[in-house]
């Protein structure tokens, strides 16, 4: 491990869970009682917006009541203490990897405290109630902002950036993500190609688990953080 210096971490909704936010792939195959068809469009956000507000509006009030698990404070430790180059790259929209301390942090689909106004085309920290159809912070246009979420059909955020680390990575680490949504799910064949170690750790093996080097299965709660002591020592 001494020749690592560049570390990219792909977070997915496994790290969140043993703070309380449900994952997407629930055994019943519904996101928090809906299709994801229906709220995570923007053919569904065209039809239905009063709906589609309204679930972001719950996740994004949900935030108020989980906290970090042992899993987010680990990777706030490591991007405190790591010294060479780090970037964590997450899929999840909670605010739960800033709280745990993480700062060389990305949101590649979005973040529920955030706010897109459709007029003017600005984003902004938002922590009401879209549904209430506020007001653009920026543009004073009334009932245009809409969840800065990517849905399906849209380009994730920032991948200039994500695919310039991945291109320099030593070390890819993987954690509670089920290989299910690209361009995510390809970021391990990505890393792979530029000669880095690969490392998943997820509750069970990803659509991708044959593509890592390693895999560690269990609660991403217990393996981040021995894994982070492990590589800080
Ligand atoms: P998924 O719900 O597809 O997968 C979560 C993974 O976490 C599964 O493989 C679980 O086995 C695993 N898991 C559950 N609990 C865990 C725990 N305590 N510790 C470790 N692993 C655990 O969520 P994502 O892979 O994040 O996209 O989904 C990817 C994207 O699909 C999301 O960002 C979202 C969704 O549709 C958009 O909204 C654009």
């Amino acid at each position: 491990m001494s020749d690592i210096r560049n570390i990219v971490v792909l977070t997915g909704a496994g790290i969140s869970a043993e703070s309380g936010v449900p994952t997407f792939r629930g055994p019943d195959g519904l996101w928090e009682g809906q299709r994801v068809e229906d709220v995570a469009t923007p053919e569904a956000y065209a039809r239905n917006p009063d709906l589609v507000l309204d679930f972001y509006d719950q996740r994004r009030a949900k935030l108020g009541t989980v906290e970090p698990n042992p899993a987010h404070e680990a990777l706030g430790r490591l991007d405190r203490e790591w010294s060479g180059e780090l970037l964590i790259v997450t899929q999840n929209v909670d605010d739960l990897h800033e709280r745990g301390g993480a700062r060389r942090l990305l949101h590649m689909h979005g973040e529920l405290k955030s706010g897109w106004c459709m007029a003017c085309g600005d984003r902004f920290p938002f922590s009401g109630k879209m549904a209430n159809r506020p007001a653009c912070l920026s543009c004073g246009e009334q009932g245009k902002v809409r969840p800065d979420i990517v849905w399906f059909g849209e380009m994730p955020y920032k991948m200039d950036r994500i695919d310039a680390a991945l291109a320099t990575c030593d070390l890819f680490v993987s954690i509670g993500t089920s290989g299910a949504v690209y361009p995510a799910a390809g970021f391990v064949q990505t890393a792979r190609y530029s000669g880095a170690h690969t490392l998943e750790m997820n509750l069970d093996p990803s659509e991708g688990s044959i593509f890592f080097h390693e895999s560690r299965m269990g609660k991403a709660g217990e393996l981040v953080p021995l894994w982070v002591e492990g590589l800080l020592g």
